[in-house]
């Protein structure tokens, strides 16, 4: 049996994680209309991402015999006034979501469920991984973005990023 305080922030995560789903599509759909077709491929594969962790989640909840509650999902509400800005809102959504796993983890940790730490294990390592890739998207357009060649460059590299699913099988 699963600790009920888990149980509900684990089935919160479910919504921030399509959450952000829609967040990187309303990015990527930002890119599209800028003519950035590599940076909103980027994105949506991203999106895709998103899709997957909250279908992780979903997937843990019942192989724990909890019915997962899905609430509505709230409309994408950050203001995408630049190139720069959105890959800098990227960055900080992000981190965002780490604090999140990382309540979560802890609420586990001080009950002693060890199993759901073991799963939370690769989010931690995910989120790692994601708020490295956002930096990079960050820094890499502050030194290319505003040279036409250097941006056309860049945003050809990122539309050659291929969707591939997650790596954690539950
Ligand atoms: Fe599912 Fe990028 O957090």
């Amino acid at each position: 049996m699963l600790d009920q305080k888990v149980v509900e922030l684990l089935n919160q995560q479910i919504n921030k994680e399509f959450y952000s789903a829609y967040l990187y599509l309303d990015f990527s759909n930002y890119y599209y209309e800028e003519g950035l077709e590599g940076f909103g491929s980027w994105y949506k594969i991203q999106a895709q991402e998103e899709r997957d962790h909250a279908m992780l989640f979903i997937q843990y909840l019942q192989n724990n015999g909890v019915r997962p509650v899905l609430e509505a999902i709230e409309k994408p509400a950050v203001a995408l006034t630049s190139a720069k800005a959105v890959l800098e809102e990227g960055l900080k959504h992000e981190q965002y979501v780490t604090g999140l796993i990382h309540t979560i983890y802890d609420a586990a940790y001080s009950v002693k469920d060890f199993r759901t730490m073991q799963f939370l294990d690769w989010f931690v390592k995910e989120q790692g991984e994601e708020e490295n890739n956002a930096d990079n998207l960050v820094k890499r357009f502050a030194l290319f973005g505003d040279d036409p060649k250097s941006l056309y460059m860049l945003d050809s590299e990122l539309a050659a990023r291929v969707y591939s699913a997650p790596s954690l099988v539950l």
